[in-house]
């Protein structure tokens, strides 16, 4: 019998409970936790029912323990460093999305992933969904010809939008802008789907629902017949603040236009309180149109032409991650016990995390964001030799 693969954790919130919880049940008794740093008391507590790890008091204690795997949930602005950290111990390394939080950091995690030969899964699930990819499958066949221009766009339900207001992720020291923390993953698929990356992007974007004037709309809808939460605060956070008190550092809306090096066109629409839920790619090429919506997993298809009948695939996928969840963790196990390349990688992550960073110089300065200078720069660190 094998020695089980050992992994670590730093930042055990819900996420990465969730994430590893499905990895330990797929690994079948061979990947084992058996450690976890996480300053939160009650993260802790939560983390020691599902797996029983050890409990470090430091992030150096956990790094210098055994395990072979070092797993990041923690808050976007320490993921950079504590990759970094982890991959020079000797550990390879699952991160959540998104990379870091500035274009430096994200060219400093990819140095040393080159410097010390470890393997790098990035969490960006929905390139793992069988509804996304069911997707890119059908543009890379030609279903819709050559593809042209699109739209795509992540609306969020009005809880959700709260609980982002509500927690460290109103504050953009800590998690980054919006489009960053939430959207990368959109932008990942654009950049995937569309096979090029964008040379110039625009955005405009602002904060006009989470804001304190707002209080107001939460007693109009009054509490959750289920539970009697409040409108806005349905989804539990032990550690919540008023969604609409005052300090958030985020847009709750925002829009953006992005030219992609081939010469393809997008719009993309975020807005973090609504009713109608849509995760949609609208796209349209030169011999067909297609269009999907996570939210449901289905996906039509129709080729341009007199009558061509409108083909529905419905993928069995329906929700925000698109069914991803449980085919990334089947693909963690065969990259911890099979040696098998992620299917997302660090590189990924940068290029969703620089459109994101010109998005938001866009909407920060009014100007649209030249992103060719960022390209240029990841290929001049790409052709660095490791120091
Ligand atoms: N891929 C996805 O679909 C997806 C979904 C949700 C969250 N995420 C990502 O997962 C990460 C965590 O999100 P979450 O929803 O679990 O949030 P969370 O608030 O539930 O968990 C964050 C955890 O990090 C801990 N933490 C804070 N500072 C730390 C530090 N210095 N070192 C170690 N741990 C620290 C907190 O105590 C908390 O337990 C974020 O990066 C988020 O973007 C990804």
């Amino acid at each position: 019998m094998k020695t089980p693969v050992r992994i670590g954790l730093i930042g055990a919130g819900a996420r990465l409970r969730g994430v590893v919880k499905r990895l330990l049940e797929r690994g079948n008794g061979q990947i084992v936790a058996t450690g976890l740093y996480d300053p939160d008391p009650l993260s802790q507590e939560a983390a020691r029912k599902n797996f029983g790890a050890e409990i470090f008091a430091t992030e150096d204690e956990l790094l210098a323990s055994d395990a072979d795997w070092i797993f990041i949930g923690s808050l976007n602005c320490h993921h950079a460093d504590q990759a970094i950290a982890a991959m020079r111990a000797g550990k390879n390394v699952f991160c959540e999305k998104p990379l870091a939080t500035t274009f430096e950091d994200c060219l400093r995690v990819r140095q040393v992933e080159k410097e010390t030969g470890r393997t790098f899964s990035f969490g960006l699930v929905l390139r793992y969904s069988p509804f996304y990819q069911r997707i890119h499958t059908l543009v890379r066949e030609g279903a819709i010809g050559r593809l042209v221009s699109f739209e795509f766009n992540e609306t969020l339900d009005f809880n959700h939008g709260g609980y982002i207001f509500g927690n460290w992720r109103r504050d953009r020291s800590l998690a980054g802008t919006h489009i960053l923390e939430k959207c990368c993953h959109d932008l990942d698929l654009a950049n995937w789907i569309t096979g090029e990356l964008p040379v110039r992007v625009a955005s405009f974007g602002g904060r006009d629902i989470f804001v304190e004037s707002n209080q107001e709309l939460a007693k109009k809808i009054g509490p959750s017949p289920d539970d009697a939460s409040p409108a806005y605060e349905a989804w539990p956070d032990p550690h919540r603040v008023s969604p609409f008190s005052p300090g958030a550092t985020i847009f709750d809306n925002q829009v953006a236009i992005l030219q992609y090096t081939g010469g393809i066109r997008g719009t993309f629409h975020t807005n973090c309180s609504t009713a109608l839920l849509e995760r949609r790619f609208f796209l349209c090429g030169t011999e067909g149109t297609l269009r999907g919506n996570a939210y449901t997993g289905q996906i039509e298809h129709q080729r341009i032409g007199w009558n061509t009948p409108v083909s529905v695939f419905d993928t069995k996928s329906a929700g925000s991650h698109g069914g991803g969840d449980p085919v990334m963790a089947a693909g963690l196990v065969q990259t911890l016990l099979e040696g098998a390349p992620p299917l997302a990688t660090s590189l990924d992550g940068l290029h969703a995390c620089v459109v994101a960073f010109g998005l938001d110089a866009s909407a920060d300065n009014g100007q649209m964001t030249d992103l060719q200078p960022y390209w240029d720069a990841i290929s001049r660190s790409d052709s660095t030799s490791p120091t």
